[in-house]
Order: structure tokens, then sequence, then C-alpha cells
């Protein structure tokens, strides 16, 4: 949906792939099981990802689970060609990536996962609304979508924020300079806004946050002609439309309960009910949520209830710290939980105990013998986030064999943009050359004792065994190394 003579906003400015943790299957399995529902096997499940940009999520999707079928497709023909490249050079043999339009895209059978990320906001409503229908014809009976967006009421400010920006800013003006104006136009807005306005607690965010943003992602953030947040009881209606219903939040967010919890069921009861009439009430309570990522399923073919836990393992995502009245962890993006309960100690003792290595829910059952209460604490720390849930075995070493193979794409990427997505779709960022090397040399063909040697030579200097060591021990860690 580009205007006839007009350059492609994701053709003309790169748009900076985030690798998304989140949209892992297998981490969506486990947030439908914490929520209920068994949604389909990671390992070996088709998908499919709309508006995948480059598609560097998709292929390490895909090289987390070889042989399965894992379809991308992009309006910007510049994204599919870096991502083809990559592909090339990635030994994957299950993706392809294609340019195409959501308006008419086409794919001639069903996927356990679809995945949308970054898009739904992003685009005009008809469009949002051909999304709706995409994936209601390309879901398979008991699979699920992830659709992220940005959520009414707590996006207001933005939108209004950014209708002023596209008002003020000359239309075709270039992207660098429009970059440029914006940033500065937000800058004294924001310095310039009254101690009581209404818009501060926006500026006041995104003054503190704009210093980080890479161009092409504020570009297409803030600048770009279409931007239509919903609130999750739009959502629920337009997903109604097409046979789709909403069951789940893959970011746990609905079941973070900080105090309102109660009165969020309350509310959601006096409008209807469902996940999505739950997760408006919530952010009508709690006016701060901006951002949510909504598990879709088919009205007529929703995935079963989920048996229990069992499969789960867990990780810790946050850094302990020492606090007067005990222990505490803080995440990323202010996340914080101190616990409060001696079960809640337990559990997050444990996990930093085993950090990075992940933690089976039959471990953590064993030590704690309760679980209902088990299954609340883990609900609890997965939604502020201070751990993560994966609902599948490993795709990755822990320890690797007596020839460590590193998981080719993971060189491919480094080599070509310097980070790579990890076997659990985890960013690992690498400008060292001896990393690159070290990592380049582990393909399954060489010893301990060959790496060694091979590295010494490298690098034109002995390197210790114990060095070797370390690093495939911190790599492995990283989550780089196949079984
Ligand atoms: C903000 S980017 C997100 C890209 C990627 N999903 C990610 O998270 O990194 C939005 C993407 O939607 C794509 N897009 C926009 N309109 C589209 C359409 N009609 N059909 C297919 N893709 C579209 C853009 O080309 C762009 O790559």
């Amino acid at each position: 949906m580009t205007e006839p003579g007009l350059e492609f906003a994701y053709d003309a400015v790169a748009y900076p792939t985030p690798i998304v943790p989140e949209l892992n299957p297998a981490r969506i399995r486990a947030a439908c099981a914490l929520q209920g529902f068994a949604a389909p096997a990671a390992a070996g499940a088709s998908v499919l990802e709309i508006g995948c940009g480059d598609g560097y999520n998709l292929l390490g999707i895909a090289a987390a689970s070889p042989g399965a079928p894992h379809v991308g497709f992009d309006l910007s023909a510049a994204a599919i060609a870096r991502g083809r490249a990559v592909l090339r050079t990635s030994g994957l043999s299950n993706v392809e990536l294609a340019q195409g339009d959501i308006t008419v895209w086409r794919g001639g059978r069903t996927f356990d996962y679809i995945l949308c990320h970054g898009v739904h906001s992003w685009v005009p409503p008809v469009v949002q609304e051909a999304l709706l229908g995409l994936i209601a014809a390309h879901l398979a009976p008991g699979g699920v979508a992830y659709v992220s967006h940005d959520v009414l009421p707590a996006a207001a400010p933005k939108q209004a924020i950014k209708a002023f920006l596209r008002r003020a800013i000359p239309a075709g003006a270039e992207p660098h300079d429009a970059i440029a104006a914006a940033r500065a136009l937000l800058a004294d807005l924001g310095a310039r806004q009254l101690p009581h306005s209404r818009l501060r607690p926006q500026f006041d965010v995104l003054l503190r946050e704009l210093p980080a943003f890479e161009d092409g992602y504020f570009f297409h953030d803030w600048l770009s002609d279409a931007y239509h947040p919903v609130s999750m009881t739009d959502l629920g209606e337009a997903a109604a439309r097409h046979g789709l219903v909403a069951i789940a939040d893959a970011g746990l967010a609905d079941l973070f309960d900080d105090g309102n919890g109660a009165a969020a069921d309350a509310l959601a009861a006096r409008l209807g009910g469902g996940h999505a009439a739950r997760a408006y009430a919530a952010d009508m309570l709690d006016g701060t949520r901006m951002f949510r990522r909504t598990v879709l399923a088919r009205v007529d073919a929703p995935p079963p209830p989920a048996a229990d836990l069992g499969e789960l393992s867990f990780v810790l995502a946050a850094a302990p710290e020492s606090q007067a009245g005990g222990t505490a962890y803080r995440g990323a993006d202010n996340a914080f939980f101190r616990p409060a309960t001696a079960m809640a100690w337990q559990v997050m003792a444990r996990l930093a105990g085993l950090a990075p290595r992940e933690v089976a829910y039959a471990d953590l059952l064993a030590e704690t013998g309760d679980a209902s209460a088990l299954n609340k604490v883990l609900a609890q720390i997965c939604s502020v986030p201070v751990a993560n849930a994966y609902a599948s075995p490993a795709p990755y070493a822990g320890q690797p064999g007596e020839r460590p193979r590193a998981s080719p794409l993971v060189n491919a990427m480094l080599d070509a943009v310097e980070f790579a997505p990890t076997l659990r779709l985890n960013r690992l960022v690498s400008k060292q050359g001896a990393t690159r090397m070290f990592l380049a040399l582990c393909d399954g063909t060489r010893t301990r004792a060959d790496l060694r040697r091979d590295m010494s030579a490298g690098l034109g200097r002995d390197v210790p065994a114990s060095q070797i060591e370390a690093v495939l021990a911190d790599l492995a860690g990283r989550q780089v190394f196949l079984g």
C-alpha cells in the first residue's frame, strides 16, 4: 500500500530489526500453557511471519526447528533482499522469504504459528482488517497467531504527538532532514511542557529514550504515515469479524496483577468476559501499558486446554540485588520483583543459582512441593518479567560435545551484521574478531585440541586450553551450539 510515485518508506529507510525473544514459538507455547491453552508443539511447527522485515527473527526460529517449514513475507523488497543474502549463507533449507503485500498475499496452506510483530499499529485500518483476514485464512486448527500492537488508552498521547509531528514537518522532506527536525521539535516540546501537562509523562519517557533510538527505528515508529493503536476491546471485535478470538497475552502482561486483579476481573465480567475484555479492563485500570502481544486463535478450532506445566522450563531474566529486606531482582525495562513469600524467594534463588541454565518445572515442583502455589509464583515472575518460560526441550547444547558445532546461522549473521539470534531467539552481539574466528572454527569437525591449535595459529600466540574451555562454556550459555 504505497502511494503512486513514492518510494515505500521501508525501502527508503531500513528498519533495524530487533531480535524479539517473545516471537519464539517455544515461548508462545509456554505463555499459552500459563494461561490454560495447549498451543502446538514448537519443535516441528510450521510458521508464517507476516511483515517479517528482513526475516532475521524467522531465520532464528527456523534454526531451532530444522525440517519444519518457515515462510516470511514483507512489502519491502530491500528488507527481503537483506534477509535472503543471509539465508543463502545460513545453511538453512527450511525458510522461504518473499516480497508480498498483506492485502493480497495467499499462502496456499495453513500454519501452526502465525507471527506478526510491529506491524498492526503502523498500517492503515484497511490493512489491519486484511491482516486479520489473512490470519484467519491461514491458521491451522488448534494453531495460534501472535500479533503485537500498541494499545489504547495509554497510546493516546503518543498518537497526539505523532499527529503533531506529521503536521509540523513538511510532507516529502528527506528522511534525514525529517528525523533531525522531529528530534529537535520533540526536545523543544518536551522541555516546554507545563508541570501538569497531560502529555508530560509521555514526553518524559520519550526524551529519556530518544538518544538511544536508532534513526531508522525512530523514523518508522514516530514519523510513519499510519499509526492506529487499538483498544483490546476493539481488537477483540475486529478478530471476531474474522472468526478469531483473543485467548492470551504472549508477553504475559495480562497475568501481571499489581493489586488490581480482582477489579479487572469484575470489570471484564461487565464487558462480557473473555481475554480481550479482561485485558481492556486491566488497561483501563492501569493506564500505562502501551504495547501488547496478543495471541489469537480460531473461534471454531482453538487450542485444547493445557494439561499442566510439566514440560516447561524457566530461566532467570534479571539481576539479583542485595537489599535491606533481602534479595530483589531487576529485569529489563524497569521490571522489579521483591519476593514476598517463602516460595517466591525459594524459586528465584533456585533460578539465580543455576542461571543462565534453564530449570525444569519438575525440579521446581520437587523442591517446593505445592503445584498450585508454584504455578502462581511462576505466572507472577514471568509476567513482571524477571524470568522467562520455554515449552520445548532446549534446541541448543548446554555442554558442547567433543567436536563443538556452532549454529551456521549464528556465524552467517555475525559476519553480515555483527549480531545474531541464538537458538532460543535471544540477541547475541559480537564485534570481536577473535570470538567470530572461534565460532567459525566450531564447525563440528574440530576437537578442543584442534580448536586450541587453530586459534593459537590465527591469533599468533599460544592460547591455553583453559581459555578454550572458558570460551566454550561462555558461548554454550549463550545458546549457540547445536546438540
Ligand atoms: C516496524 S516494521 C517491523 C518489521 C519486523 N516485523 C520486525 O519486528 O522487525 C513493519 C514492517 O511491516 C511491513 N509492512 C508494512 N505494510 C505492509 C504490507 N501491506 N504488507 C506486508 N508488509 C508490510 C514493512 O515493510 C515493515 O517491514
